[in-house]
């Protein structure tokens, strides 16, 4: 099949290369013209886990190709996918629809066969119908379907996500587009497809992420209850876990949510709320108990310095594992907060190094590992849960340091290791 994808950020350039690999052709479109030089000399413009090798297989097989061109990526093509951006408003945190509706506008001059567009960015309910109207006022004759097709990649397991999907969800009525999908993903045959009505499966996206945001907000209110209450939120969350109603998985208590889905999807599900005249008291909770939280943690972190010029360690600036993304981490608002005592702080992340800086400037050190960050520090924190954190030689680390105290606020470390070497250590919903 010959698909096209318009945006190659986290989402659209796993997608591309997962297509690639199932033995498609895909040609890649993005509007920045230096992303596509990038790519098209084989040099990766994200870190996901698991990626490099496959985008380096595919574009030498030549499955897979890119262009900044919309004429040359979609002309032809029997599936064009748009994952372009769709960022909060600033103000209304409402979706921002310009870059998917610049899109619509600009392939529909291309559609010159049967074609079915699929939207795979997160948009709001309705948002099918709006690209309908744009390609049929500048193509009257296109012959075309739009449907909606919900990406549920977790960044850092992307790759994994891709080709053992929990289920497909694919909107739209049309039996001809329905088919084209199907034969799309004829080799999942494990795996749930759904087909539903184009309005209910943009609304899927946005419910399921929105649930999961509750349930961390939820994980999180219990490990404060735990620590009041001299339990173990990781006991806790094992023994309620246990129950398949409630199931193991998003019972990590942390710093808050983040990252560049759940913040802003749960503000545009508010919004859309809004606009339907009825409000979501759980989400709006959710959302401002979350923003609370990575405040009251760089509080905590404080609370363990003595003085004010003691030196704060960050180990960890991604939003989570696995990605050097840094959008809407918990990370860089808990340092920006603490930026704002004016402590001295020195960051290390194993991959996020880059676009950490484009976000905290010259405010912090930034250290070429974690042996580096953690010199003459009062005390480190831990906030995102890389393996290589668990792996460090935290004897070493004791010895680096000012003062032995350690707050990990993704409970990774192993606490025997700590203590035997002269740690206080401070973790989230335990026995303070
Ligand atoms: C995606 C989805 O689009 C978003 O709705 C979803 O909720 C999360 O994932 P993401 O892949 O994370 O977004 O965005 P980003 O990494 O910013 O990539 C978007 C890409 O689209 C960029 O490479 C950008 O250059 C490109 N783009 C943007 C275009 O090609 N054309 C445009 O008009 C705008
Ligand atoms: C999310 C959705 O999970 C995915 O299906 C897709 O819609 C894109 O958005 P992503 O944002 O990449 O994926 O990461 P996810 O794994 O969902 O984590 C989001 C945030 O929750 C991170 O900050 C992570 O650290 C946090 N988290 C997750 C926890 O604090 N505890 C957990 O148990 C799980």
């Amino acid at each position: 099949m010959k698909i096209a994808i318009i945006g190659t950020g986290y989402v659209g350039l796993p997608s591309g290369v997962g297509f690639a690999e199932l033995g498609n052709e895909v040609c890649c479109i993005d509007n920045n013209l230096q992303k596509i030089e990038k790519l098209q000399n084989g040099e990766l413009t994200i870190y996901e886990d698991g990626l490099q090798e496959l985008f380096e297989r595919n574009l030498q097989n030549g499955h897979l190709r890119f262009t900044s061109s919309m004429r040359e990526g979609v002309e032809n093509a029997d599936l064009i996918i748009i994952a372009v951006g769709t960022p909060p408003h600033p103000i209304t945190k409402e979706a921002d629809l310009q870059y998917i509706e610049a899109a619509a506008e600009e392939l529909a001059q291309f559609l010159n066969k049967y074609t079915v567009v699929a939207t795979k960015s997160t948009v709001p309910v309705g948002t099918g119908d709006k690209i309908e109207q744009i390609i049929s006022r500048i193509n009257s004759k296109a012959e075309v379907d739009v449907i909606s097709l919900p990406e549920f990649l977790r960044e850092g397991f992307a790759i994994h996500d891709f080709f053992a999907p929990d289920r497909i969800v694919v909107g739209t009525e049309s039996i001809r587009a329905r088919k084209l999908i199907a034969e799309l993903y004829k080799d999942f045959t494990t795996t749930k497809i759904l087909y539903v009505n184009r309005r209910s499966s943009e609304t899927i996206k946005y419910a399921s992420n929105a649930f999961l945001a509750v349930k961390l907000n939820y994980i999180n209110e219990l490990a404060d209850f735990c620590e009041k209450a001299g339990a173990d939120i990781d006991e806790v969350a094992a023994g309620m876990g246990a129950d398949s109603r409630i199931g193991h998985k998003f019972l990590r208590a942390g710093p808050g949510f983040g990252g560049s889905c759940f913040p802003k999807d749960t503000n545009a599900m508010s919004f859309m709320a809004h606009q339907f005249g009825i409000s979501m008291p759980l989400i709006d909770t959710t959302i401002a108990e979350n923003e609370k939280r990575q405040l009251s943690m760089a509080e905590r972190i404080l609370s363990h310095t003595t003085t004010d010029s003691a030196q704060i360690a960050v180990l960890g600036l991604a939003f989570k594992n696995g990605t050097d993304d840094c959008r809407t981490s918990p990370a860089i608002n808990i340092v920006k907060e603490m930026l704002k005592h004016n402590r001295n702080i020195s960051v290390y992340d194993p991959k996020a190094m880059a676009s950490a800086q484009t976000l905290l400037g010259n405010e912090v050190t930034y250290a070429e590992n974690a042996y580096q960050a953690v010199e003459k520090a009062d005390v480190v924190t831990i906030l995102t849960e890389w393996n290589d954190f668990k792996l460090l030689n935290w004897e070493k680390i004791a010895n680096l340091m000012n003062q032995r105290i350690v707050v990990d606020l993704r409970n990774i470390l192993d606490e025997k290791i700590l203590l035997q070497a002269g740690f206080k250590y401070y973790r989230i919903g335990k026995k303070m």
